[in-house]
């Protein structure tokens, strides 16, 4: 399955592709997790050393590689440049290992400001995002910003569904019907929101009663727990952090309706 989290800076997308990657895996499912926001806390939500994560470089700043696998012998860069440079080895070299065997690529943003941008950068990661979401044969995991124009159609096409994540506000909602619109026009095929931080019945019904008005269905509820947020402050995964949090309860239920 290829699932792609998406939403509003801040609703929980890290905490629940982190936390979701370490269920999967302890379920015995091959599992890779690709950072792929620009703010790269994914590797602490799945429960990586210090030491290991500050090892880490995103693939978009690791210009040598890039230029190495975009370089046309012979031609200067820039000009002229491979638009689909080999990118099958790149998990293997550049994934990290995780608990429970979860594998996490940090890949950093790919932007391209929406101007059709050819840069050797964004050839290189567009050709990686297609190759993972089109060629892997696991569970893939894409934690991403709310900028979704960067899964070209021809991968898009190939991701199983599109989690939007929201909170009570009317903010992160408004961001997850854009989303929607966006996912659709591309040609992802399944669209649904997961609401996050939740406290009162009040907040629960307020996403439901607006996604019901845009015709969006909910897949998961998952609670407010402070503990999930102190576990990102001293930077544990919550799930090791505090495993009997009603909020990691409902990331395994949403696992259930994902499978
Ligand atoms: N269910 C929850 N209850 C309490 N805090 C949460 C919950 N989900 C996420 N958080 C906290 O909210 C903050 C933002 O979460 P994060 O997953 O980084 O969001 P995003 O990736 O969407 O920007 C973090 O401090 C995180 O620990
Ligand atoms: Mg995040």
């Amino acid at each position: 399955m290829k699932l792609a989290i998406t939403g509003k800076g801040g609703v929980g997308k890290t905490f629940i592709a982190g936390t979701l990657a370490r269920i999967l895996a302890r379920d015995g499912y091959k599992v890779l997790a690709v950072d792929a926001d620009p703010n790269t806390n994914l590797a602490y939500t799945i429960g990586l050393r210090k030491e290991e994560i500050s090892r880490i470089v995103p693939l978009a700043v690791n210009r040598e590689l890039i230029e190495e696998r975009t370089k046309i012998p012979g031609l200067p860069l820039g000009g002229a440049f491979n638009l689909f440079p080999k990118v099958d080895d790149i998990v293997d070299r550049f994934g990290v290992r995780g608990p429970d065997g979860v594998m996490l690529l940090v890949m950093g943003t790919v932007r391209n400001g929406g101007t059709g941008c050819l840069c050797p950068a964004h050839a290189f990661l567009r050709n990686l995002l297609r190759y993972l979401v089109v060629d892997r044969d696991e569970f893939v995991i894409l934690d991403m910003e709310a900028g979704i124009e960067h899964l070209g159609r021809g991968t898009a096409r190939n991701v199983d569904i599109m989690l939007a994540v929201v909170e009570p506000s009317f903010k992160s909602i408004e961001t997850a019907c854009r989303i929607k619109k966006l996912a659709l026009d591309i040609g992802i095929r399944k669209f649904a929101v997961v609401a996050n931080k939740i406290s009162t019945s009040e907040e629960e019904r307020f996403v439901k009663e607006e996604l019901e008005k845009h015709q969006i269905s909910l897949l998961a509820v998952i609670p407010f727990d402070k503990q999930i947020a102190y576990a990102d402050m001293i930077k544990k995964a919550p799930i090791d952090y505090v495993p009997s949090s009603p909020a990691i309860k409902a990331v395994e239920l949403l696992k259930k309706s994902l499978l």
